[in-house]
Parts: structure tokens; sequence; C-alpha cells
């Protein structure tokens, strides 16, 4: 019996790349899946109908699933997709927010159209999808819900010529913080992924630096890998989960730290003088050293 039996999942983007083979490996773990993906290119142009072959190939293998190819970065389309999911199974209880798209250029150049449809994908895509689902499971009291966001090292430490994609995937993080608190009371967890893996969207990447991807490199750092943790966590082993950060791909998987305070300063009276910070600054910047030295030592990889 698979981890995921009568559960049904609906997962964005899943036409390719990271989101198929959650869609497989859910199917594979018995949960009846909704394929959504819009078809397009990279830059979130055009349209195709791949999201037919993910489930053709999850019917072949004796799973159940259906097509969906609107786009969630639309309110209507997250409404239609959860929808399709209702229409085609008659419940849903576990929604992974992955469709992504790139318009990698620097804050020089990046026009308006960059912006809008980078945010609106990723950023807003969350929002289209997951409203409608909360909406379902508070009306319908739908106990024991997952839902799973996709962010990015991108928006968590910053890359260079990404300021779009690294806002939203920031934006993600914070976001699903938001919504663990307020879907808690039902029992759904909110948790983010992470992940490093080479699909259509990071092997150019590879190539323009004149790198050539050998399936070796596929088969250690393809999509694959980040598949499983997610699959966990909408499994019923991960109920008491929620608000966490997952690194996951070429076979690691991580945990990563939330934003804290790590030291403080408090004046008891009256505001901080200029000449006062100059004090206390340098020192706030030593403790944040130290926490990050601490942190890395921590988060030494363990083989198993
Ligand atoms: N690959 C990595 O190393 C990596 C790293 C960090 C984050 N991510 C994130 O992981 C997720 C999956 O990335 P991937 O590498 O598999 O990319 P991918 O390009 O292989 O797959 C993304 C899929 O999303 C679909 N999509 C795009 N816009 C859509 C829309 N409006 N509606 C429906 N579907 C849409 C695309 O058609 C595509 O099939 C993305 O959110 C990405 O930002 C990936």
């Amino acid at each position: 019996m698979g981890r995921l039996e009568d559960k049904v999942a609906v997962i964005t983007g899943a036409g390719r790349g990271i989101g198929r083979e959650i869609a497989l490996l859910m199917a594979r773990e018995g949960a009846k899946v909704v394929v959504n993906d819009l078809g397009g290119n990279t830059d979130g142009t055009g349209t195709g109908k791949i999201a037919d072959d993910v489930v053709a190939e999850i019917r072949a293998a004796g799973g159940e699933a259906v097509s969906n190819t609107n786009s969630i970065a639309e309110v209507s389309g997250g409404e239609a997709l959860i929808k399709t999911a209702l229409d085609a199974f008659g419940g849903m209880d576990i929604l992974v927010n992955n469709a992504g798209i790139l318009r990698d250029v620097t804050i020089f150049k990046m026009e308006e159209s960059d912006w809008d449809a980078v945010l609106n994908v990723h950023l807003k895509g969350h929002y289209c999808c997951s409203r409608p689902f909360a909406r379902y499971i508070r009306e319908n009291n739908r106990t024991g819900c997952r839902i799973i966001n996709f962010s990015s090292v991108s928006g968590l430490y910053g890359n260079f010529g990404q300021a779009n994609y690294g806002a939203a995937k920031a934006g993600i993080a914070g976001f699903s913080r938001v919504l663990a608190l307020e879907l808690a009371k039902y029992g759904c967890t909110v948790n983010t992924i992470s992940p490093g893996a080479l699909t259509r969207m990071t092997i150019p990447l590879r190539e323009n630096r004149g790198e050539k991807v050998e399936q070796s490199e596929l088969d250690q750092g393809g999509p694959q890998h980040v598949a499983p943790i997610c699959a966990w966590l909408a499994s019923a082993e991960a109920a008491g989960i929620t608000s966490e950060i997952f690194h996951t791909g070429r076979g690691s998987v991580a945990i990563m730290q939330q934003p804290k305070v790590i030291k403080q300063f408090h004046k008891k009276s009256g505001v901080w003088s200029l000449d006062e910070l100059d004090g206390v600054v340098p020192q706030l910047m030593e403790a944040k050293k130290a926490n990050v030295d601490a942190a890395e030592k921590a988060g030494a990889t363990i083989e198993i």
C-alpha cells in the first residue's frame, strides 16, 4: 500500500522537470493526480499539451491521473485547476505549487514585462491556487491536507541577474509561513522546498558556460531527486511538520534556517545616536558571523 493511497494531489507545472517527477512518484504512492501544465517555454511564452503525456505515463503504470492546462498565474486558472480535481476525483488533499518560469536579466535592463511575468507565475501563482484550495478545506472541513510550495536559493540567498525571480521566491517563503499559521486550525501543513536539479531551467546555464551535461550527471542531479521529500511531506508521517523550508537535490535533503533575531541591544530611554550605533553594529555583525559559522558547522553533510 502506497503512502498516499486515496489522496488527491494537484501538481502545478507537472508536464516536465521537477513537477513531472513529483506527479509520477505521488501516483506510484497511490495518489490520484491532477497534472497541470500550460506547456510553454522557459520564459513563459507559448503553450503546449505536455500534461497529457504525463497523464498517459501515469495511467500506463496503472495509476489515476487527469490533465489540466490552465495558467496558474491567473485567479480563474487556479480556480479551474482546483475544480478539475474536485470534478474528477471528488475531493482534494495535496497542492504542490511548483510551476515556474525564468526571465533572467539584471535590474538595469529588466523591463516591467519581465518583472510582471515572473512575479505572476511564481508568487501570484501560489496565491491563485492556494486560495481556492484553502477555501475548499475550510468549507468542507477537510482535514490532513498539505500545501507544498517551491522557493529557491535565488531568493533565500540571492542570485545575480534574478531580482524578479529572487523576489518572487523569497516572497513564497513568507507566503508559506503565513499560510501555515492560517491553515493550522484545519490540520493543513504548509512547507516550502528549495530544490536544486538539472532541468530545462538550469541545464542552459551550464551549457552557456560551455559545459556539457552528461547522462551520469542527470542520474545524480536530475529532478527525480527532488520528488521524494515532496511526497514525504505530503504523507501522514509529516503531519507535525509545518512552516519549514527543506533544501533538496543531488541526493541531499536538508533543513534551512528561518529568519530570527540573533543578538540585540535595547536602549532603555531615548533614541539611538549614530555614535552609539558605531559601537553596537560591529557587535551585531560579529554575532551574525558567529551564528553563520555555527550553522555552517552544524549543517555539514552527513553521508549515509
Ligand atoms: N531546477 C532547479 O534547480 C530549481 C532551483 C530552484 C527552484 N526551482 C523551482 O522549481 C520549480 C520547478 O522547476 P523546474 O526546474 O522543474 O522547471 P521546468 O521549466 O522544467 O518546469 C516548470 C514547468 O512549469 C510550467 N509552467 C510555467 N508557467 C506556468 C503556468 N503559468 N501555468 C502552468 N504551468 C506553468 C512549465 O510549462 C514547465 O513545464 C520552479 O518553481 C522553479 O522555480 C528549480
